[in-house]
């Protein structure tokens, strides 16, 4: 069986309870319209864009590297913030820009005690995190909350390497070079891309690595978007973990070549 098939069958196995665990209403059979709404509106999407092979490079690299709080921008209808709950065993903070998102995943989010919604832009949410959370905190950070014209990134990593000296992001929907089938966003016309958004390693003390997926669009097993890690400060713990679901991602070597180009 090929490496990838093999490594997609373990995840499977590995992740088939927390998926199903998860599974959301199919149908609104509640006594109050609210609840047929809310039902409706879950339907459908797993966290992690549905791809396990994702959800074990989050689980591998979390432990790694030694996380201990998970972050998410964007949480939409709170897929990715339950899984990873459920996944990490450790606290979620996620935050939404659009009231009625933010309602409905507080409503879904409500039974889980470590899993924590805030209705917040994305950077403010960051600015206070970095307030709540000790200096001494390794944040694993999912930034996802790119949807709307006005494009939160590039002052979100800014926000990440002004507070934190060890920390792991992975941004959604991110070009990965070389692999032409994982989707990725364009803002202004410009792929979100190692060429337009810029990572500040050099405000962290310790190397850090950039990562992309080393497995096949057609292995991914949910909506074959793409996306980059990076290992703030911690290239060290990635670099001595090579085995499975790390071997799931190749390291990039960020170059001046990669410096985002003026518009
Ligand atoms: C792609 S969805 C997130 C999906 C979610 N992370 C998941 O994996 O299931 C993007 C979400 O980001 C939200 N969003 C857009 N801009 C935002 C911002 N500046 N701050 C917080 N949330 C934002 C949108 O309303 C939307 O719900």
């Amino acid at each position: 069986m090929p490496v990838v098939s093999q490594a997609t069958h373990v995840a499977r196995r590995a992740l088939g309870p927390y998926l199903r665990d998860l599974r959301p209403l199919r149908e609104a059979t509640g006594a109050d319209q609210l609840r047929a709404w809310f039902a409706t509106q879950t339907a459908g999407g797993f966290g992690f864009n549905g791809d396990v092979l994702r959800a074990s490079v989050v689980r591998g690299l979390f432990e790694v590297c030694g996380c201990d709080v998970f972050l998410e921008t964007g949480t939409y209808r709170a897929a990715t913030s339950l899984l990873a709950a459920r996944l990490l065993r450790c606290p979620v903070y996620t935050s939404e820009l659009n009231r009625r998102f933010w309602l409905l995943a507080w409503l879904r989010c409500a039974p889980f005690m470590r899993v924590h919604p805030r209705y917040a832009d994305s950077r403010e949410f960051l600015v206070t995190m970095t307030r709540e959370l000790l200096r001494s905190a390794v944040p694993f950070v999912y930034l996802d909350a790119h949807w709307n014209e006005d494009l939160p990134l590039q002052r979100e990593l800014d926000i990440l390497f002004s507070a934190w000296q060890r920390f792991v992001v992975l941004i959604d929907d991110f070009q990965v070079p070389g692999r032409p089938g994982f989707g990725f966003d364009t803002y202004a016309g410009r792929p979100l891309s190692v060429d337009t958004i810029r990572f500040p390693v050099e405000k962290v003390a310790a190397p850090s690595g950039v990562y992309f997926p080393a497995y096949e669009a057609a292995d991914d097993t949910g909506g074959r978007r793409g996306y980059v890690v990076l290992a703030a400060g911690l290239r060290d713990r990635v670099a001595a973990a090579q085995q499975f679901p790390l071997n799931l991602l190749r390291e990039h070597v960020l170059t001046s070549a990669d410096a985002p180009s003026p518009r």
